[in-house]
């Protein structure tokens, strides 16, 4: 089927953009011009009391409408640093997650909501680790919606395995911090929307090393945490990097797997098109687990965890 050449527009954003226009659906179902460019749709709204259940942009506006999106939160957040308001960045940091929350990629996250937002109620009170995340959502949206997605997902799958209490914090907080090696990575090489060259792809492959630098000079990091960041794209057959491991912890493992179903599955990159979650698993399982780089017992687990996600009980 052919994509269409509209693309809904998440209710969290709708009023970040100034630049890209909005489209609405006619009753005849084709699509009109509803926001110009150069207005926000809170400046319309003065003009304008009628609301469109849905707006739409153009799929070919997409890379500009990520880019507005990005600059945007990074002015918000250069605002809180200038203030050097540690509380508004932690509500920042929760208002990202809960956003997260209420829109995720893979369907309804809600059997782990209140764990998350206990996970980083907890976690914004360490200096530490508000400074780590700070650097990473300002310099890249996309990779910190990611890693909030992987952190949900990862405590989906802590939920459904049955882990207590203080391992299913670990994995969690392993999950959210698991790319934070990025921000010592060339922004424009992340946000680049095309394939990389084998040059730049050597430079993206650093990020688990520095990563594990990084967390290696926070007081909170268990030896958990900076492992899976220095793992998460090791394979169980040593194709994987940086060190071609093929010993890998179980919290690298389970990272590593979400890792991928999460960015088959986020529809925020802007080079190529998401796919479902069910082909997604479908792909992990045919190329990756088959082919004995990931540890089926923990796909498996993966598996059911999300089909958990789906159908809360
Ligand atoms: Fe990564
Ligand atoms: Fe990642």
């Amino acid at each position: 089927m052919e994509p269409s050449e509209y693309i809904p527009v998440k209710a969290s954003q709708l009023n970040l953009y100034r630049k890209i226009p909005f489209y609405y659906e006619t009753s005849s179902g084709g699509f009109a011009l509803y926001k110009p460019i150069g207005v926000t749709l809170s400046e319309m709204r003065i003009r304008y009391r009628m609301l469109p259940k849905r707006l739409y942009i153009k799929r070919k506006n997409k890379v500009e409408a990520i880019q507005e999106v990005q600059s945007e939160f990074n002015r918000e957040i250069r605002k809180c640093i200038k203030e050097k308001d540690l509380v508004k960045v932690r509500g920042m940091v929760q208002n990202l997650v809960q956003v997260t929350l209420d829109e995720p990629v893979t369907g309804s996250l809600e059997g782990v909501s209140p764990t998350v937002n206990i996970l980083v109620g907890e976690v914004t009170k360490n200096r530490d680790i508000v400074k780590v995340l700070f650097d990473l959502t300002s310099r890249d949206y996309t990779t910190t919606r990611h890693s909030v997605n992987v952190m949900a997902l990862a405590l989906g799958y802590a939920k459904y395995t049955n882990f207590d209490k203080h391992k299913m914090k670990v994995l969690g907080l392993s999950a959210l911090l698991h790319d934070v090696g990025k921000v010592r990575i060339n922004p424009e090489l992340l946000k680049a929307p095309r394939k990389l060259t084998d040059e730049e792809f050597h430079e993206i492959k650093k990020h688990p090393g520095k990563g594990f630098n990084i967390l290696g000079t926070c007081k909170f990091s268990n030896s958990e945490i900076r492992t899976t960041a220095l793992e998460h794209h090791e394979k169980l057959d040593g194709s994987g990097y940086p060190d071609q491991k093929t010993d890998i912890s179980q919290f690298g493992q389970i990272v590593g797997i979400i890792d991928c179903y999460e960015a088959l599955t986020n529809d925020e990159r802007s080079y190529r098109m998401a796919i479902n979650p069910l082909s997604a698993l479908e792909v992990i399982r045919t190329e990756i687990v088959d082919a004995g780089k990931f540890s089926r017992a923990i796909f498996k687990n993966f598996a059911q965890s999300l089909l958990n996600i789906y159908s809360p009980t």
